[in-house]
Formats: C-alpha cells, sequence, structure tokens
C-alpha cells in the first residue's frame, strides 16, 4: 500500500477509536506534509487553531517554525508532522500519562508508514517519548530538552533504529526569544546533515 493510502486507513481508525480528549476537542489533529518525506517533525499537541481546523502547527508556533524551515530552505513538501496527542487539551493543558499512553500507539504506527530517515522531536514531550524508545513509562528517565537540543540522537522503535535530533518547540521560543540564537545553530546542523550527505546513507 502506498505511504499515503496507508496513512489515510490510520487516520480513520485514530478517528474511529475512543480516545481520552475527543469529546472536548473540535477536530482529530492527525498530521501534514508529505507522506514521503525523509524527515518527521513530531510536536507536543494541537492548540484553538489547530483544533478549529484539524490541522497540525497552522497557529502562532506553526508560523515560526514556517520561518525556521524557509530559512534552511525547506517547505512542507519535504517533511511530514504529526503530534504525541491527536487531540487538543482543554486549555492547553500539559497531557497527562494516561492521555500519552492512550494517543500514542497511534503517532508510533505513523512513523512506522513514513519510515523518516530523520526524526525531529519538538519539545519535551516528544523527546522523551520518541528517546525513550516510544515507552511512555520510561519518559521521566530521558533528560530534558535544554540538554538534549541540537544533539544527534538515535531511537529503536520496533526493531528499526532512527536517527533523532530533538529541538526547541517553536512555542518555547515564542515565550523565551533568548533561546532563538541556539535554535538557528540547531536548524543549521539539521541542514548541515542533509546537506553534506544524502539522507540516503543514513
Ligand atoms: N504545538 C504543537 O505541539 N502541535 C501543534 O500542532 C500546534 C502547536
Amino acid at each position: 500500500m502506498l505511504k499515503q493510502q496507508a496513512l489515510e486507513k490510520l487516520k480513520q481508525e485514530t478517528e474511529e477509536a475512543n480516545l481520552p480528549l475527543k469529546q472536548t476537542a473540535t477536530n482529530l489533529v492527525f498530521g501534514k506534509g508529505n507522506p514521503d518525506a525523509q524527515i518527521l517533525f513530531i510536536g507536543e499537541a494541537p492548540g484553538k487553531f489547530e483544533d478549529e481546523q484539524g490541522i497540525p502547527f497552522v497557529g502562532k508556533a506553526g508560523k515560526l517554525l514556517d520561518e525556521f524551515l524557509h530559512t534552511i530552505n525547506l517547505t512542507l513538501n519535504d517533511i511530514y508532522i504529526a503530534n504525541i496527542i491527536k487531540f487538543r487539551p482543554p486549555n492547553n493543558r500539559n497531557p497527562n500519562p494516561e492521555e500519552i499512553k492512550a494517543h500514542t500507539p497511534y503517532l508510533v504506527q505513523q512513523i512506522e508508514i513514513i519510515k523518516p530517515k530523520i526524526i525531529i522531536t519538538l519539545g519535551n514531550y516528544a523527546t522523551r517519548f520518541i528517546l525513550s524508545n516510544c515507552n511512555p513509562d520510561k519518559m521521566d528517565s530521558i533528560p530534558g530538552i535544554t540538554a538534549l537540543h541540537g544533539k544527534e540522537k538515535e531511537a529503536t522503535i520496533n526493531n528499526s533504529k532512527y536517527k533523532v535530533m530533538p529541538m526547541y518547540h517553536p512555542a518555547a521560543l515564542i515565550y523565551n526569544q533568548r533561546l532563538k540564537p541556539e535554535a538557528v545553530e540547531d536548524f543549521k546542523r539539521l541542514k548541515e546533515m542533509f546537506g553534506q550527505k544524502s539522507l540516503d546513507s543514513f
């Protein structure tokens, strides 16, 4: 099955699942971008605008992410973006462990369909989930984003190895402008990684 079709089928299954947070949300926010992309970005959870439109990263944080991508000549066609949590938590509160456990099997299936060459985790939740090899019970043992951003890491997800680079969540950069120069450096590193050698050689 083509990746696009496999993702459509999974989206349908996610829609039909009785997931926590579904009752209070307006729309499922499943993913956007190119299913054949080599770079997968993973965020945390939909916000207000994402919930209204059913599309990830369309609000303020999304605009900033677009700008960063633009600076390294990437467009939505070069990447795919999904979240840990598929429905908006009320008032944008942090997701709780039960919600993470219930939602993340769908993210894991997205990863297995897309098979990216590199996963960019945005912020603490995505970083801790992926670097715990997708084991929600082990997330607490992973250091925070301040220690890990811009560093090349690896995750093993159902016997497949993936390169991972944690980055600051764009929402954190909006709150704390002083982090921006570090984020610029991290994006430059990403550009170097797929500029010098083709991602195929990873
Ligand atoms: N923040 C996220 O982590 N994901 C979105 O889709 C929007 C904002």
